[in-house]
């Protein structure tokens, strides 16, 4: 774990109309459209295009076909998400999504395109019964951050502030109820928290992968975004339903990389170390079922064989269309010292996506006013209880657009400008060791991986409560006793999500998608399912 260097703060406005915490997908989309009537703000606490975003590689699933439909979207995206998906949510996604990809298009998002035709190549990913993936090669994320960041930075309206780390938002009671009127920033210089005030604020913080040892995401997916909502009060809902990727490159040290489920799509095939494919008899859909299900098989096969990863097989493909189609993933495994056009991929599954997140509706409002959520930080009801492949770039998409026209069109409140507020944080020298928060992070990563993983039960989810709570008052020790830095703060975020995955995983008294207990096999058919919505002051499962 590397210990950043705090850095100078940027310029940063006296206020905004609106501001965005985060600069990946859903944030620069909600300040392109936004920014055509408003002035917005985009804190982001690394580079700008630091984000899972960035990191995207199958691509973004839509309806671009004519011999494929929007129904069927509709219900390869509620089969995948087993009765939890919101069908009026994935209707939005699935009709405004094909647009918003021309859009993004004539923004100079070079996506692969068929050399016969010069329409879009489609490709293939797990729970699809067509080819609707739209994609840029394998680096479809890195080509829509850098074309989208691009147009952003062309527009007047918008400041964007990189390495400006957003600890908290501020939520104040008003005749019509709770309003958010802005968000706390943390200034390394003062060291302080300085407020930056705005008329609406959008979480666009993305995922939570960092939470487990082994994850897809990259360090910025710490669950800020979740973590300030629910210390400011708002619902969360589904948090128990994380999705683990069955295919991360494995190195004995960890996942360096996602092997793209596009690579099955392509006929990859998962082999046991001996070279036995396994999946025909999990599921008849095989290496392409939906992702919770391709997950379960391999952890099973591993545990049943006593082994650390298992085999992904292309080597029956030709040579010259896998360094076409996959560059990246052929250029990473061969600096692992893999050919994949001649050696099958060692691949373990990996922490990748959290379904649940900050409740919001269908034009991304929480149940506090002024504030929104879009992206992997927003439960819009779409994922349900596990999510198909490539609709989450589509549905931040979708959400970023609608919450930038919902600020636009509400009576939001008007704030008076309070640039010169903040709150002075306790930074003392003694104590300051960041052994403190290095041990606790990679302890709370591996109690994570270790109890609350692909597999749960009763007992490791309590075990896992009961550590937690203790990570909880450590955090909130180190804080208060003077290291009022962005680590502790990201680490009081991650056990607070943590928290949250568990409270909510055990809330949940049946196997369904992405929640698998050993002490609850089955699936509850007896009533129609009910998703997890949980909020703080008091503590309390809601709904
Ligand atoms: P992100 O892109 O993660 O952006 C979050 C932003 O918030 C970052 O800029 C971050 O720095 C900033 N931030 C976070 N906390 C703070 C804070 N406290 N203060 C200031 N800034 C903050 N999905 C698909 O649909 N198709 C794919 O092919 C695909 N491939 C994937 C491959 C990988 C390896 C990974 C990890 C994910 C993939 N996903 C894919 C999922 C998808 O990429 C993400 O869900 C999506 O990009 C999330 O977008 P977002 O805008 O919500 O968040
Ligand atoms: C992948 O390329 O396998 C990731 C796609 C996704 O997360 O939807």
């Amino acid at each position: 774990m590397v210990v950043s260097m705090p850095r100078p703060l940027p310029w940063v406005p006296e206020d905004s109309d609106f501001a965005v915490i985060g600069s990946g997908i859903a944030g620069i989309i909600f300040a392109l459209f936004a920014s055509e009537r408003a002035r917005v703000t985009v804190f982001t606490k690394k580079e700008q295009s630091e984000s899972n975003t960035n990191y995207a590689q199958g691509g973004i699933a839509a309806v671009l076909d004519p011999t494929d439909s929007e129904a069927e979207h509709v219900r390869d995206t509620e089969i995948a998400g087993v009765g939890l998906c919101r069908r009026e949510a994935v209707e939005i996604l699935v009709h405004e999504g094909p647009p918003l990809i021309r859009q993004l298009a004539q923004w100079g998002v070079q996506f692969s395109r068929r050399p016969e035709s010069g329409g879009f190549d489609l490709g293939m990913e797990g729970g699809h019964s067509h080819r609707r993936i739209v994609h840029a090669h394998d680096m479809t994320g890195r080509q829509v951050e850098e074309a989208l960041l691009a147009e952003l930075r062309r527009r007047r309206n918008v400041t964007i502030l990189e390495h400006c780390y957003v600890v908290d938002l501020e939520v104040g009671e008003t005749p019509d109820g709770r309003q958010c009127t802005g968000l706390w920033y943390y200034d390394p210089g003062g060291p302080c928290l300085r407020f930056h005030p705005a008329r609406a604020v959008l979480v666009a913080t993305g995922g939570l992968g960092q939470v487990y040892l082994h994850t897809t995401n990259p360090a910025i997916a710490t669950g800020d975004g979740i973590g300030m909502a629910y210390r400011a009060g708002a619902t969360l809902a589904n948090m128990e339903f994380v999705q683990f990727h069955p295919t991360a490159f494995y190195t004995p040290n960890g996942t360096p990389f996602l092997v793209s489920e596009a690579v099955r799509g392509e006929g990859g095939i998962l082999k046991t170390l001996d070279g036995a494919p396994f999946m025909e008899h999990y599921d008849p859909r095989g290496c392409l079922a939906p992702r919770d299900i391709v997950a379960r098989a391999i952890d099973a096969e591993m545990k049943k064989r006593g082994d650390q990863h298992v085999l992904l097989d292309l080597t029956h493909r030709d040579a010259d269309f896998l360094r076409r189609r996959f560059p990246f993933i052929s250029t990473q495994c061969a600096e692992h010292g893999v050919d994949l056009t001649r050696s099958p991929i060692p691949v373990v599954p990996a922490a990748h996506y959290s379904c649940g997140g900050i409740e919001c509706d269908t034009w991304g409002r929480t149940d506090i006013a002024g504030l929104y959520a879009a992206g992997e930080a927003a439960h819009t009801g779409v994922h349900g209880a596990n999510r198909l492949a490539s609709n989450s770039l589509l549905e931040a998409l979708v959400w970023g657009k609608r919450a930038a026209e919902s600020c636009l069109s509400e009576r939001l409140g008007v704030q008076m400008p309070r640039a010169l507020a903040f709150r002075p944080l306790n930074q003392r020298r003694e104590g300051m060791e960041a052994i403190r928060w290095v041990h606790m992070t990679g302890e709370l990563r591996r109690l994570m991986w270790d109890y609350v993983g692909i597999v749960r039960s009763s007992e490791r989810l309590r075990f896992a409560q009961r550590r937690l709570a203790v990570m909880q008052a450590e955090v909130d020790y180190l804080i208060e006793s003077g290291m009022g830095i962005v680590e502790t703060f990201e680490l009081r975020n991650m056990v607070a999500v943590a928290r949250l995955i568990v409270e909510s995983a055990l809330h949940r008294r049946e196997s369904r998608g992405l929640h698998y207990s050993l002490d609850y096999l089955r699936q509850d058919d007896t009533q129609p399912p009910v998703e997890t919505k949980v909020r703080i002051n008091p503590f309390a499962f809601v709904g």
